[in-house]
């Protein structure tokens, strides 16, 4: 039986999922040719790893994690710390891409692939990351998971997503939104289109 918990996760996995099809989208458009960068890209990066990514690595690495342990999985060997290594290096190679993106506007070509061979490797990374949790932790987690422990977890994880909310607010759908607005159409020279448009300086 799926319980509440993984639900929510789900949910959010879901959530991830869909940024990524945007991210994916944004990628194949600047693999079309332009030589420009892309402001608003490093904008929807750092709100999916430091807003939503976050958020959720958080909930499983404080809650979801230990929780499992005390159901009966090894903190140190197998599943859980298999998922533990991805978390860390996923980490790190978050950190590196967006490095990678740190000209933004001023691409060379071979900036761009390397931007674009990096944020590939990193779509495919999380990916696999949420279905090997899916496959493996979650199902465990249906199925020995008490009811009076699925409510309490739950009510931990919404306790997160409150205290995410004001960033989220402030930051994340903003940035989304001008991400989206480029998918919609002006992503083809993206490094022309944001000089023209007078977009406001960013802090990156
Ligand atoms: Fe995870
Ligand atoms: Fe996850």
């Amino acid at each position: 039986m799926t319980t509440k918990t993984t639900a929510h996760l789900r949910r959010e996995h879901d959530e991830i999922r869909q940024r990524l099809r945007g991210l994916s989208g944004y990628l194949r458009a600047l693999e079309g040719g332009d030589t420009g960068g892309c402001g608003e890209a490093a904008d929807f990066l750092d709100s999916l790893g430091e807003g939503l990514l976050q958020k959720h690595e958080e909930k499983e690495e404080d809650i979801i994690l230990p929780q499992l342990a005390r159901m009966g999985l090894s903190w140190s060997d197998g599943a859980l710390a298999h998922v533990r290594k991805d978390h860390r290096h996923g980490r790190d190679f978050f950190r590196t891409l967006r490095q990678s993106m740190h000209l933004r506007n001023q691409w060379s070509s071979f900036e761009r692939a390397h931007f674009l061979s990096i944020a590939r490797a990193w779509v495919e990374f999380v990916k696999e990351h949420m279905i090997r949790e899916e496959r493996i932790l979650f199902p465990f987690m249906d199925a020995n998971l008490s009811s009076e422990d699925d409510a309490l977890i739950v009510s931990q994880l919404e306790k997160t997503d409150a205290e995410y909310a004001d960033m989220a607010a402030s930051t994340s759908l903003v940035s989304d939104g001008r991400f989206a607005q480029r998918l919609s159409g002006k992503c083809e020279q993206p490094g022309v289109s944001k000089a023209r448009e007078g977009s406001e300086p960013s802090s990156h």
